[in-house]
C-alpha cells in the first residue's frame, strides 16, 4: 500500500507541496502519494475527516485553515499550542496530531543568510503567519522582536502574548524610527499587490529583507526593501521547502536534503 499524503486549502491548486514533497520521496526512497485538496471555505473539517477517514497518513494545512486545523487535531506539539494554529497533522495511535513547521521552516532558512542572536529583528504583520513564527525567533536570542502591524492593538496583544519568551515589543508602520538588522514581511500584503508604509529609516545596506511570500521576481515587499537598499531581499520559497522537509521528517522518520530541491524549484518558478 502506498502511503497517502496532501496538501488542504482554499485556493491550493498552484500550491508547490506536491511537488516539493514529491521530489523528497524520491531523493529518500520513499513509496507515497500526495495530492491537492481544495476544501471549502465552510467545509474544512468535513474534508480532513474524509481524507483520514479514506485512509489517509498526514496531511499540510494552507490558507485559511490553520487555525481550524489546531482545533481539529486531538493532540498538539508545544509549537503549534503557541503558535495556535496547524501547518501539519498525521495519525497516530492517540488520534489526530498537529504540529506547526512553519516557524522552524523560516528559522533555517534564515539560517542560510543571517544569524539571529543579537540582531534587531522587526516582524510585519499580527496575523496567523506572523503568530506561527514568533516562539521559533525569540529561540534564537535576537536583542530585540518588534511586531508592527497596520492595526497596532494586534500587534500589541501578541507581543503580550509572547512576553515571557525575549523581548519582543509592539508597534506601528509609522513608529518604526530605528534600522533593523532583519526585516521579515508576515503580512498578506503582498497577495494584494500592495506596499507597506515603511519608513526609510528602517533600511541599511545591511539589512536583510525577507518576504514569506514568493513569487516569480521580487514581491511588491522586497521591492520596497530593496528601493530602500536592503541587501539581500529573500522571498520565503526557502521557508516554504523547508517546513515542508520538517513535516516529511515527522510523517517519514527521514529528513530529506532540502538546497537541491529548492534550487529546482527556484528553476521551476523562474521559467514559470
Ligand atoms: P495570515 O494568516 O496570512 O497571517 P491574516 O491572519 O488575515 O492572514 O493576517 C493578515 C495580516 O496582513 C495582518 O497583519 C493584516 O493587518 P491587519 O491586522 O491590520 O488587518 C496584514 N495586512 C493585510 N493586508 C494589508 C495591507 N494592504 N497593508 C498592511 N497590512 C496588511
Amino acid at each position: 500500500m502506498t502511503d497517502r499524503y496532501a496538501v488542504i486549502g482554499n485556493p491550493v491548486a498552484h500550491s508547490l507541496s506536491p511537488a516539493i514533497h514529491q521530489a523528497f520521496a524520491r531523493q529518500t526512497e520513499q513509496r507515497l502519494r500526495y495530492d491537492t485538496i481544495e476544501a471549502p471555505l465552510d467545509g474544512f473539517i468535513e474534508s480532513v475527516a474524509d481524507f483520514f477517514a479514506m485512509g489517509g497518513a498526514g496531511c499540510n494545512v494552507t490558507v485559511p485553515f490553520k487555525e481550524e486545523a489546531a482545533r481539529f487535531a486531538n493532540i498538539l506539539t508545544e509549537r503549534a499550542e503557541l503558535a495556535g494554529a496547524v501547518n501539519t497533522l498525521w495519525l497516530d495511535d492517540e488520534g489526530v496530531c498537529g504540529d506547526n513547521t512553519d516557524g522552524v521552516g523560516l528559522v533555517r532558512d534564515l539560517a542560510r543568510h543571517i544569524s539571529l542572536r543579537g540582531r534587531r529583528v522587526v516582524l510585519l504583520g499580527a496575523g496567523g503567519a506572523a503568530r506561527g513564527v514568533i516562539a521559533p525567533l525569540l529561540d534564537e536570542a535576537p536583542a530585540s522582536l518588534v511586531i508592527a502591524n497596520r492595526s497596532p492593538d494586534k500587534a500589541a496583544q501578541l507581543a503580550e502574548h509572547f512576553r515571557e519568551l525575549g523581548p519582543v515589543s509592539a508597534t506601528a508602520f509609522d513608529k518604526l524610527s530605528e534600522a533593523a538588522d532583519l526585516v521579515i514581511n508576515a503580512t498578506s500584503a503582498s497577495l494584494a499587490g500592495a506596499s507597506l508604509p515603511l519608513p526609510a529609516a528602517l533600511w541599511t545596506d545591511r539589512t536583510v529583507a525577507y518576504d514569506m511570500m514568493y513569487g516569480k521576481g521580487d514581491t511588491p515587499f522586497l521591492a520596497q526593501a530593496r528601493a530602500g537598499g536592503a541587501v539581500p531581499c529573500i522571498d520565503g520559497l526557502g521557508m516554504l521547502v523547508e517546513q515542508a522537509a520538517e513535516a516529511f521528517f515527522l510523517w517519514r522518520g527521514v529528513r530529506p536534503e532540502t538546497a537541491s530541491v529548492l534550487a529546482d524549484l527556484r528553476a521551476l518558478l523562474a521559467q514559470g
